[in-house]
């Protein structure tokens, strides 16, 4: 994985920065694959599936894989930006899919178009044509996770299925459930983690407001030229950033960096006692599109197809505005977590959402006032937040 170029900046940063505290401290199991990661928590390991999306991709879904499993409903996994299956499995042992499969439940999980695992296409090469890296979390929820379901029940004795869903992964299901009803029919509950549909944050919150408004102007010329968040510079990025998170002169400024990011404030993400290890199973992927689309849903209030500005859309959709997804169509029953200390999910959001959705089963848990966005996956106590609120509601949902 140490790149030339990241050995090169090392080096550099080494002889700025002078010689104090080079030294490496990390947690070896960030260079395990989920599949050997798995087999060291006590488990048999994880089996790949795959399948090809409609419009080429090929996609993958993971699976753990149990002897002598009860035969309790199946429950697939969609992560979040950037993330990807292995992102479920930051608190190792304590993780949600380990806890429910240790509920005798049967575990599944999406790595979405354009994280590591899902980066091949019956035509197009991810590192040659730019037009593969042109789909946002529109694309993963029209074909991606219809076909991971598809896959899921395929392989099981029951028609139905529990979806999880967190960040992304929450706007993913939104789509899939509005814009391929039938599948209403195949999900028993689904529910969503750091709900993610309106994203009021992108006008109001001072940070992000001027992030969107500066860059989703320039996103489109800028994915349509260079693509460059897609292709292989990201995973050079990617694999630098891991290893310089883990030299100890580093830690606290990626420990920084990523409570930014994510806009955490005071939550107990301070859990996470190895930054390295979170970050190398975070970052596996994506297009840049997907961002862009979520900043024109915040600029704009409309959980809306992707724009391409006036001209395109009337081409593409017969209209100068991108057409709404259809929330009315999601019959299943869903439950919409966000904590208090998420500015992802604002209680405009929130509030926006639930009015249009036929089916809220409820926005309670016991996390609700300490949460921030990545809790869901990383907080102390998860066990005590978040599971024993989850597996109520899935006992009760389960047919
Ligand atoms: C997870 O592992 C840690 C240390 O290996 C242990 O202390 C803890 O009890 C385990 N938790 C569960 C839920 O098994
Ligand atoms: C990608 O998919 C193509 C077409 O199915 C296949 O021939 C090729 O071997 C795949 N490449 C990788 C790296 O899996
Ligand atoms: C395009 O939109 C116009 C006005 O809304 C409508 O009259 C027309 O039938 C639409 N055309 C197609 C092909 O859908």
């Amino acid at each position: 994985m140490a790149h030339v170029h990241s050995l090169i900046i090392l080096f550099l940063c080494r002889v700025i920065l002078g010689e104090s505290g080079w030294t490496m401290d990390y947690d070896v199991d960030g260079d395990l694959s989920l599949d050997d990661l798995v087999k060291k928590l006590g488990y048999d390991g994880i089996e790949s599936y795959y399948g090809t999306a409609p419009d080429g991709y090929i996609i993958n879904v993971k699976h753990i894989k149990r002897e002598n499993a009860q035969n309790l409903m199946p429950v697939l996994f969609v992560h979040g930006l950037t993330a990807c299956a292995d992102s479920f499995f930051v608190k190792k042992n304590e993780s949600g899919p380990i806890f429910l499969a240790d509920h005798g439940y049967d575990v599944w999980l999406l790595n979405s178009r354009g994280t590591r695992e899902s980066s091949n296409h019956t035509i197009l090469n991810p590192d040659n044509d730019k037009e593969f890296w042109y789909f946002s979390w529109q694309e993963t929820g029209l074909y991606d996770l219809p076909l991971a379901i598809d896959v899921v029940l395929k392989h099981n004795v029951h028609d139905k299925l529990f979806l999880i869903g967190h960040s992304e992964g929450s706007t993913i299901i939104f789509v899939t459930l509005s814009e391929r009803p039938e599948y209403n029919e195949k999900v028993a509950l689904s529910i969503h983690w750091g709900t993610s549909v309106y994203h009021k944050g992108c006008s109001s919150v001072l940070f992000l407001s001027a992030l969107c408004k500066v860059l989703e102007p320039m996103l489109l010329d800028l994915t349509e030229r260079l693509s460059f968040f897609g292709t292989r510079p990201m995973s050079k990025l990617r694999d630098m950033i891991v290893l310089m998170c883990r030299y100890t002169i580093f830690k606290s400024a990626c420990f920084e960096l990523a409570k930014f990011g994510l806009q955490s404030e005071d939550s107990q993400i301070q859990y996470v006692r190895d930054w390295s290890f979170y970050i190398s199973k975070s970052l596996c992927g994506g297009s840049i599109r997907e961002l862009q689309h979520y900043m024109q849903v915040g600029l704009t209030g409309r959980f809306a197809r992707f724009s391409y500005g006036p001209k395109r859309n009337l081409q593409v959709y017969n209209s100068t505005e991108p057409p709404l997804f259809h929330l009315e169509n999601v019959k299943s029953p869903v439950v919409l977590w966000c904590g208090k200390k998420d500015v992802f999910c604002v209680d405009d959001d929130m509030n926006k959402l639930k009015s249009q959705l036929q089916n809220v089963v409820t926005t309670d848990f016991r996390g609700h006032k300490l949460f921030s966005h990545i809790d869901f996956l990383v907080a102390k106590d998860v066990d005590k937040y978040i599971y024993k609120d989850m597996l109520a509601l899935m006992k009760k949902y389960s047919t």
